[in-house]
């Protein structure tokens, strides 16, 4: 423990202590810890304990408040929450929104642009999550013409062939900070340096980053990013935020909008949009409270630990899984450098043998993993994982591999 006047307070373990008293610090915060070996936070993150007290307030400003509690919280809770995210994303206050998802983010982005004149190309990768080339995809309809840079090697894609296809026609950059498949991190400061040389925006989803890599907005020099709620900030479905620089927030103008949006929304204008200022010129409607509540339970325990923290402990623990794995002869698709690679790590199955069917025979055993097609496992601890459940579930994967048991489970098809 630091032997500051702080440390006397609260117990802040540091990072040169063992790894398994650092995440025994935050272990009893989510109940799922005490009956599961929980590594699947790239996909849903634990959920933190505090969520039913958060959710307890808004079911009762609900049924003792009624009406009143518009004004007493629920209707500036996009903003006012959205500003919890902007000091995890080093953002000024008043420039993130929160929404339901980041499709629906995408879609609104995409609304804010006009892709009729000479700059209209999208540029994006093959190893962007799904749900965002759907949307790009849509806006061919409009005048968009779609750059899809390929990854050379299924796990990352090579900056220079990115950097040379943002040019004076790019219009928009619309990639992921961190690949869900492969946790491959990609230079998002050397692209956005680019996409400003030459006029274009970059809109960085950092589903797969925030709350376990480091991210700051004005050190990266990003015009805009997006991510959700689910996976790294333990904050659970329907809280996603829109990031918006300063300097391109005040000119947005999304055709996805409503009243929410509206610089006098309870006047009940008639006629065009006019649109507030900041982070509220980026809403629609009524927004999803029960769902911004009980992310802010996962936010405060984010901030309350520290991303750095967070990263040097994850690196330190994906490092050793990766160590221990191709030491057992597994195959770990995911980046060797760890300065490269997210907080997860992927671990290559051979052709005969079935993902999904490992997953299910592991859950068996308490440990919670998923599997993607092209990936392979996808493992990962976070701040409250112990070194030890690492090595346990490593033995565990091997003695499945080396016994054949896993093929018991070979019924199993879905992955979540
Ligand atoms: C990088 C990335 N973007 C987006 C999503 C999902 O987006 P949505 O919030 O629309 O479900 C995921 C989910 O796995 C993701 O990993």
């Amino acid at each position: 423990m630091g032997t500051d006047s702080a440390a006397a307070n609260t117990f802040r373990p540091t990072l040169a202590e063992d790894p398994d008293r650092f995440a025994s610090a935050w272990r009893d915060r989510f109940p799922i810890l005490e009956n599961t070996t929980y590594l699947v936070t790239h996909s849903l993150g634990a959920m933190p304990r505090a969520v039913a007290d958060k959710l307890a307030v808004f079911v009762d400003q609900w049924a003792t408040r009624g009406v009143r509690a518009w004004a007493e919280g629920w209707w500036d809770a996009p903003v006012r929450i959205g500003n919890m995210l902007a000091k995890i994303l080093h953002a000024p206050e008043g420039t993130v929104a929160m929404h339901q998802n980041v499709s629906v983010i995408q879609s609104i982005v995409a609304s804010a642009l006009d892709f009729s004149g000479p700059r209209r190309k999208v540029v994006y990768t093959d190893q962007n999550f799904p749900t965002n080339m759907y949307v790009w995809e849509g806006t061919k309809r409009y005048g968009a013409e779609i750059e899809v840079v390929k990854s050379r090697d299924g796990v990352g894609v090579e900056l220079e062939d990115l950097l040379n296809a943002i040019d004076e026609r790019t219009l928009i950059v619309p990639i992921s900070h961190v690949f869900f498949r492969s946790a491959f991190v990609q230079d998002a400061k050397a692209i956005c340096k680019r996409a400003r040389e030459v006029g274009a925006l970059v809109l960085l989803d950092t589903y797969q980053s925030v709350g376990t890599v480091p991210v700051d907005v004005i050190d990266l020099g990003v015009d805009m990013v997006c991510g959700g709620s689910v996976k790294w900030l333990c904050g659970g479905p329907g809280a996603a935020y829109l990031y918006v620089r300063p300097g391109l927030l005040e000119t947005f103008e999304p055709r996805i909008t409503g009243w929410a949006a509206h610089r006098a929304p309870f006047a009940f204008d008639l006629g065009p949009q006019k649109y507030a200022s900041g982070a509220w010129r980026l809403l629609q409607g009524s927004p999803a409270v029960p769902s911004l509540y009980a992310a802010t339970a996962g936010y405060e325990i984010v901030l309350d630990v520290g991303v750095e923290r967070i990263r040097a402990h994850s690196m330190r623990l994906t490092e050793t899984l990766r160590k221990d794995l191709l030491n057992r002869g597994f195959r770990i698709p995911s980046p060797s450098d760890p300065a490269r690679r997210g907080g997860m790590l992927t671990v290559g199955l051979a052709p005969s043998e079935h993902g999904p069917a490992f997953v299910a025979a592991l859950a068996q055993q308490g440990f919670l993993v998923d599997h993607r097609p092209e990936a392979g496992l996808r493992v990962s601890p976070h701040f409250y994982t112990r070194a030890s459940e690492l090595a346990e579930f490593a033995e565990c994967l091997a003695q499945l591999r080396s016994t054949g048991k896993w093929k018991d489970f070979a019924t199993d098809t879905r992955s979540y």
